[in-house]
């Protein structure tokens, strides 16, 4: 792993470790370090703007995790995104800063830029394409010229997808052409939800979707080639065989996060892309009826600016228990658990991609527990394995989503242990 020093001494800071989500990355990040022996421990901070309140935070996990030395060996940062100074100091303190401070379109670039400028790698867990994208766009120049990665979306939103493709991709003998993946969550008796700050970071992204395309023209682009026939979309909502229930398009960042990736193994690896649709399943005819009167009151309300202060003041009632201030219980968190199952096909080895049908196919599943605990253990081994494989990332420093940064390196074989299964299915 990477060394400290005395100017810099950690390896890992949690920025936002107050938060929802932050706690659990607090957990798991106190659950890897407590694991890996003596000298190559993870030596780590937590940081964010309440000193209470990370307190607070690391006393719970003290408790939750039996390990009262968190309270009083693990540094606290003060830092608010809001003053440049106190994140220039948290980050010239740590080789790999994980933001958990979001929705990332209001907080996030202050927090690149200090990276960039301090030269500390930087890793979120966001799930909104806009802030994504326009962080390649306008710091992928600058975080190289630092020697700094800036990679996006390394929790649920879009680990599971991302490498799922490229694991997919690998299992494929022959050219992989096309995937369609079907996610479903499972929960317990008292079901499952998310918490508020998703729900506004989807109202705010929602809103504002038509930049995403005004966005995407600066990148200059060339569009991706398709290979092999064709993959015609699915309507809106449809009955899956494939899942037995019905079933929407996944409207999260995955798409826009696994085209990014195939754009640059295109450009960068000279792999053929795959086309690729992501489906949610949303279960029987009763959740249909209460998707459609939801969705349509949602897409209403959102184009206005009363309206996104009515969703985001009462997500509970506006996503109909979906979403909520306080955030799901224990109970539901570990009542619930996601696969992610992948239909490919393409041409077996030999057969040219550009002649007839595709004539073969594959079957793969990511599976895991609750997408929370999914995103903490998927940010820290995005960290673990930049820390140990740095020079298995591509150039000195960029912007990268996950498939990109992480392609040569073992990233998937260590969420394998650490609550993501990755699995050929017959
Ligand atoms: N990719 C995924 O699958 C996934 C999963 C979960 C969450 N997320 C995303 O992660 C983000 C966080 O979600 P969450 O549920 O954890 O939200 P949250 O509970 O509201 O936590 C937000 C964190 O940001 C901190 N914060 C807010 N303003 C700040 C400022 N000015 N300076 C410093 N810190 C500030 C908060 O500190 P205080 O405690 O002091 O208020 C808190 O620690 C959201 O964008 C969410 O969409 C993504």
């Amino acid at each position: 792993m990477a060394t400290v020093t005395s100017s810099r001494p950690y390896h890992v800071i949690i920025f936002g470790a107050s938060g929802f989500s932050g706690q659990f990355v607090v957990e798991e990040v106190a659950r890897y370090a407590a694991e890996t022996p003596g000298g190559g421990r993870v030596k780590w901070a937590v940081a964010g703007r309440s000193r209470q309140r990370l307190e607070d935070v690391l006393k719970r996990a003290a408790g939750r995790l039996s390990m009262p030395e968190l309270r009083t060996d693990i540094e606290i940062i003060v830092a608010d995104v809001s003053i440049e100074e106190s994140l220039a100091l948290m980050c010239q303190q740590g080789l790999v800063i994980l933001n958990c401070v979001g929705p990332y379109r209001f907080y996030g670039e202050p927090v690149v830029k200090a990276c960039i400028a301090n030269g500390a790698h930087y890793i979120d867990i966001c799930g909104e394409p806009q802030f994504l994208e326009r962080m390649q766009l306008e710091y992928h120049t600058k975080a190289l010229d630092k020697g700094v990665y800036v990679i996006g979306s390394c929790g649920f939103d879009s680990i599971p997808a991302d490498l799922g493709i490229l694991y997919t991709q690998r299992q494929f003998k022959g050219t992989l052409t096309a995937v369609e993946s079907f996610l479903q969550i499972t929960s317990g008796p008292e079901g499952s939800s998310g918490h508020d700050a998703t729900w506004q970071s989807a109202v705010y992204g929602f809103a504002d979707s038509k930049s995403l395309s005004q966005l995407r023209k600066k990148f200059g682009h060339r569009p991706l080639p398709v290979v092999g026939a064709k993959v015609k979309q699915r309507g809106f909502l449809f009955f899956s065989k494939e899942i037995e229930q019905y079933t929407i398009p996944f409207m999260g960042s995955d798409r826009s996060v696994v085209r990014r990736s195939q754009h640059y193994l295109y450009e960068e690896e000279q792999q053929s892309p795959v086309q690729y649709s992501p489906y949610v399943g949303i279960g029987g005819l009763f959740s249909v009826v209460k998707l459609l009167c939801g969705g349509v009151l949602f897409w209403f309300l959102v184009k206005f600016s009363l309206g996104r202060k009515l969703l985001t003041t009462f997500p509970s009632l506006f996503s109909c228990g979906l979403f909520s201030k306080s955030g799901p219980t224990m109970k539901q968190i570990e009542d619930t658990c996601i696969s992610m199952t992948f239909y490919g096909e393409g041409y077996s080895e030999g057969s040219d991609p550009t002649q007839g049908r595709p004539n073969t196919k594959i079957c793969t599943q990511v599976t895991g527990a609750d997408g929370y605990l999914i995103t903490a253990s998927a940010m820290v081994q995005a960290a673990v394995t930049l820390l140990n494989e740095l020079h298995s990332l591509p150039r000195r420093g960029g912007v990268y989503s996950p498939g990109a940064a992480f392609f040569k390196t073992s990233l998937i074989e260590r969420l394998s242990n650490h609550n993501l299964k990755f699995s050929v299915k017959n």
